[in-house]
């Protein structure tokens, strides 16, 4: 929970004007489109047609994280934060089988040369697909390691042609109570919002992830586009973004007018830098096995590449 306790969700209702078969049917369309696109934008390393309709995604296999160990596709898909679907860890996975993740654009807006929107198929063209192992901390103490499949976020903001103005991107999650139970419940100020700096969107880890495990998102991870920042705390992945938004002033994220007090702008994973509520100097690896010991929590989570884009700047301040 990020959230304290006393303001638990109440148990959701799941909407049921949809049959489980049509959605079955739904979903292979989506495999199928993604698959395709994602085919045609990488000659050479495509999957054949019906590769493609089994719902796997055509990318090329890169070295970031190759000496991990891998959280478990079971763990990865069913222990989520995805409070659109309710504030449980089990909720999304179960909440979520119904949400339809197609046809779906992003809608390109704010300090940039023409605001425009962009389909999925158009974006898996953007670049090559790759998938890439990261370690993700979340702030409430434990990590995953895991097998995204996605593009740099750099490829759609050369694609958006931001102005001079643009400082900041703020990415918006989609938002719909009808199909998201625990969007009914003020829980969080809907729609989620996160944001990042330019630079650190520009950087080459930030990815915008489609996949997983060699699939398409599961609509618990944030189908059908989320956002990835592997040296920050997982809340900044916003999941099903809706729209990109690019700004000149901070954005005021979700979770900091939840409680600024304990979320911060910028969230990267700091040992020195204590929530509240959970230390941070330590963290348990989701399904490492109930005797296995605390793992060390890195600066930035180890990945000391993005150290220069803080560089003069008192991270406990700028927490
Ligand atoms: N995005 C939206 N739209 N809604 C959310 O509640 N939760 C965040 C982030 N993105 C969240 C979200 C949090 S707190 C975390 S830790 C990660 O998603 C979890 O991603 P995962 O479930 O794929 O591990």
């Amino acid at each position: 929970m990020l959230l304290d306790n006393n303001r638990r969700n109440p148990s959701a209702i799941l909407p049921s004007e949809i049959t489980p078969q049509a959605v079955f049917e739904q979903r292979r369309e989506v495999l199928k489109l993604a698959g395709a696109a994602a085919a045609s934008a990488l000659t050479g390393l495509s999957l054949p047609a019906q590769a493609a309709t089994a719902g796997s995604l055509s990318f090329a296999k890169t070295a970031y994280g190759k000496e991990e160990t891998l959280t478990s596709l079971q763990d990865v898909t069913s222990y989520n934060n995805y409070y659109e679907f309710g504030t449980g860890k089990e909720d999304p996975a179960r909440e979520a089988v119904l949400f339809k993740p197609t046809p779906w654009t992003i809608n390109i807006e704010g300090a940039v040369k023409q605001a425009k929107s962009i389909s999925i198929e158009q974006l898996l063209k953007l670049a090559p697909l790759e998938e890439r192992i990261y370690r993700m901390r979340c702030v409430e103490g434990w990590s995953m390691v895991i097998p995204w499949i996605g593009l740099p976020l750099k490829a759609l903001i050369d694609w958006a042609q931001p102005t001079g103005n643009a400082k900041y991107i703020e990415f918006i999650s989609y938002n719909d109570p009808r199909h998201m139970p625990g969007a009914r419940i003020p829980v969080l100020d809907w729609p989620y919002i996160e944001g990042l700096r330019m630079d650190e969107a520009m950087q080459p880890l930030t990815l915008l992830a489609v996949g997983l495990y060699g699939q398409v998102l599961p609509n618990q991870n944030g189908a059908p586009v989320r956002l990835v920042v592997p040296w920050k705390y997982g809340f900044k992945g916003a999941k099903a973004i809706s729209t990109i938004r690019f700004v000149e002033k901070m954005p005021n994220t979700t979770w900091m007018k939840a409680s600024p007090r304990e979320y911060g702008f910028y969230a990267n994973v700091n040992p020195q830098v204590d929530h509240p509520r959970w230390t941070q100097s330590s963290e348990k690896r989701i399904g490492a096995g109930l005797f296995a010991g605390r793992v060390k929590t890195k600066l930035f989570n180890g990945y000391d590449e993005v150290a220069g884009l803080y560089a003069g700047m008192d991270l406990k301040k700028f927490f």
